[in-house]
C-alpha cells in the first residue's frame, strides 16, 4: 500500500519515496516481497503523486492499482479487490515499512496458512509502542486477535499493550471480501480502516490470528523524519555488520554511510566518514581513507583512496591511487596502477595504465594513454562555447606543467609538451611542442631602474 500521502512528514514528496539506506521506502517493500512471489503477482497501491510513484519503481516489474482518492487502508484493499479476485490467499505490506524481510512474510505466509486463518497480523512487541495500533489477543497465550485498536481509539488500559499491529497481513481473498463492505469511516479520521477488519471478521466467527515478528525492528514504520532517521540507522547498521562479518573492515561504522546496494570485497579497510552509495563496489585489499563520497563507482582490488575524494559514475582500475581530493565526475576511468592526485577533476576521460595527473589538474574528455606523464596545472579545454570536443595524449607523453591542450587536438606516441604551453595543433610523435612566448631577459634592467630612482630622491 503505497498511496498516502505522508501528512506527517511536512514534505512536497511522497512518503514513499523518502529514502532510507539510500533507497525509497518502496522500493524495499517491493524488494522483499518479489523475493517471496514473482513480481507480476505483486501490486502495488497508488494514488497521492500515482505518476512519481510509479516511475520509481516501475523497473521492478510490479503492477499497479489505482486508488484516488485516498480514503484510508481499508479502502485500499477495496479497491484491489479486482486485481485480487483470482488469488485465495493475499499478504498485505505497508509502503512504509521498510525493514520487513522475506523470511517474515514467508513465515507469516505459513502460520496463516497452518492456522487456516481468515487474517493473519504480524506483530511486534516493541519498548516504545506510541503511535501504533495496539493488538487485543483474546488472552496472552492465544493466538487468536479480538480486534486491533489505533492509537486515537485506545483507552488508557489499551495504551499500555506493547504488542503492536505492523500493517503486514495475509488474508483469505474471499472471506476478506465477503466482509469488507463492513467497514465504516466512523472514526478519528473519517477513513476506513484496514485494522477494523479484525474484530468484523471475529463479529463473522472467522479467524483472527496474530504472529509476532522474531526482530521487532523489522515492524518499525516511517510516519514522522524521525521515525525515517531511525529506520535509516537500523539499515546501515545492518549493512555495516554484513560487511564486517565478510571480512571488510570499518573503522567507527556508526560514521559511514554505505548503501544497501554496495559490494565490498574482503581485507578492504574504510576509514572514519565514508560514504559508499548506489550501486559502487569496491574490491578486496582496496583502503578508502576519511571523507570520500563514492556514488555508483567500481573500483577494483588494490585501490587507495586518499581523504577527500567525490566519485560518481567512475571506474578505478586494480591498484590505482586516488587523492587526496581528487574529483571523478561521471565516465571517468582510471587505469590499473594510475595517479590522480591533489585537486584533479576528471570528467569522461580515461587515464591509461600507469599514468599520472598528480597536481591540480581539469581533464575533461580526454583519451590519455599509458604512461603518461600529466603535469601540475594542466587544462583540457574541451569546450568551445558551444560544442565539447575530445583530447587524445597517447602512450608516453610527457605533458609539462600548466599547459592548456585546446581540443580537439591530438598529442602522438611519445611526444614532450613545454611547459606553459598553450597546444591548439596536433603533436607529431616523439616530437617537442612549446607553444608559449620565448624568455626575454634585459640585463642591467632593474639596475638602471635603482639608480634613475636614487638620483630623483626617491628612495
Ligand atoms: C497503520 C495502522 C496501524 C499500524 C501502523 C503500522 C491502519 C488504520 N493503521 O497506521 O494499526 O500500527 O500502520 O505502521 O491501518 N495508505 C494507502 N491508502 C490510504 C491510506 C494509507 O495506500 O488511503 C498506505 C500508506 O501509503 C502507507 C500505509 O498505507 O504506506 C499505512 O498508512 P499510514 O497512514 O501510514 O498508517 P498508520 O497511521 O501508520
Ligand atoms: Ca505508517
Amino acid at each position: 500500500m503505497a498511496a498516502g500521502k505522508g501528512t506527517r512528514l511536512k514534505s512536497k514528496h511522497p512518503k514513499v519515496l523518502h529514502e532510507v539506506g539510500g533507497k525509497p521506502l518502496l522500493a524495499h517493500v517491493i524488494a522483499a516481497a518479489t523475493q517471496v512471489v514473482p513480481a507480476q503477482d505483486v501490486y502495488a497501491i497508488i494514488g497521492h503523486e500515482a505518476e512519481r510513484v510509479r516511475q520509481a519503481v516501475a523497473s521492478s516489474g510490479v503492477k499497479f492499482v489505482e486508488q484516488k482518492p485516498q480514503k484510508g487502508t481499508g479502502h485500499a484493499l477495496m479497491v484491489a479487490r479486482d486485481a485480487l479476485s483470482g488469488y485465495d490467499q493475499v499478504i498485505v505490506l505497508y509502503g512504509d515499512a521498510p525493514l520487513i524481510t522475506p523470511a517474515t512474510i514467508t513465515h507469516l505466509r505459513d502460520f496463516h496458512a497452518a492456522k487456516r486463518a481468515a487474517m493473519t497480523i504480524l506483530t511486534g512487541r516493541l519498548s516504545d509502542p506510541t503511535g501504533y495500533g495496539r493488538v487485543l489477543r483474546k488472552n496472552s497465550k492465544s493466538d487468536e486477535v479480538q480486534a486491533i485498536v489505533e492509537e486515537k481509539a485506545a483507552t488508557p488500559a489499551q495504551k499500555k499493550i506493547h504488542e503492536i499491529n505492523s500493517g503486514t497481513y495475509a488474508f483469505a481473498v474471499a472471506r476478506l471480501f465477503r466482509h469488507i463492505d463492513k467497514l465504516s469511516a466512523d472514526n478519528a479520521h473519517a477513513e476506513f480502516y484496514l485494522t477494523d477488519m479484525a474484530a468484523i471478521l471475529r463479529k463473522a466467527k472467522e479467524r483472527v490470528v496474530a504472529v509476532a515478528a522474531t526482530d521487532p525492528n523489522e515492524v518499525l514504520g516511517g510516519n514522522t523524519r524521525a521515525e525515517l532517521v531511525e529506520i535509516d540507522q537500523h539499515l546501515r547498521f545492518a549493512k555495516c555488520q554484513r560487511l564486517l562479518h565478510d571480512g571488510v573492515t570499518i573503522f567507527y561504522p556508526q560514521t559511514c554511510v554505505i548503501d544497501a546496494d554496495v559490494m565490498i570485497g574482503a581485507d578492504t579497510v574504510i576509514e572514519p566518514f565514508v560514504q559508499i552509495l548506489g550501486n559502487s563496489r569496491v574490491g578486496s585489499d582496496c583502503r578508502i581513507r576519511s571523507y570520500s563520497v563514492i556514488r555508483n563507482t567500481i573500483i577494483a582490488d588494490g585501490v587507495l583512496v586518499l581523504p577527500g575524494c567525490i566519485m560518481d559514475d567512475s571506474h578505478i582500475e586494480k591498484n590505482a591511487v586516488v587523492g587526496p581530493y581528487s574529483r571523478l565526475r561521471p565516465g571517468s576511468e582510471i587505469g590499473e596502477g594510475a595517479h590522480v592526485g591533489n585537486f584533479v577533476e576528471t570528467k569522461k576521460t580515461r587515464l591509461g595504465k600507469g599514468s599520472k595527473a598528480n597536481h591540480l589538474s581539469y581533464l575533461g574528455d580526454a583519451e590519455i594513454g599509458e604512461g603518461v606523464n600529466v603535469g601540475a596545472g594542466t587544462i583540457t579545454c574541451n569546450y568551445d562555447g558551444l560544442q565539447k570536443h575530445t583530447t587524445v595524449i597517447e602512450d608516453g607523453v610527457f605533458v609539462g606543467s600548466d599547459t592548456t591542450l585546446v581540443a580537439p587536438v591530438r598529442v602522438a606516441k611519445g611526444a614532450y609538451i613545454g611547459a606553459a604551453s598553450c597546444i591548439t595543433d596536433d603533436v607529431p610523435e616523439d616530437s617537442l611542442a612549446i607553444g608559449r612566448a620565448r624568455q626575454i631577459v634585459k640585463e642591467g634592467w632593474m639596475k638602471q631602474k635603482r639608480e634613475a630612482r636614487a638620483k630623483a630622491g626617491k628612495t
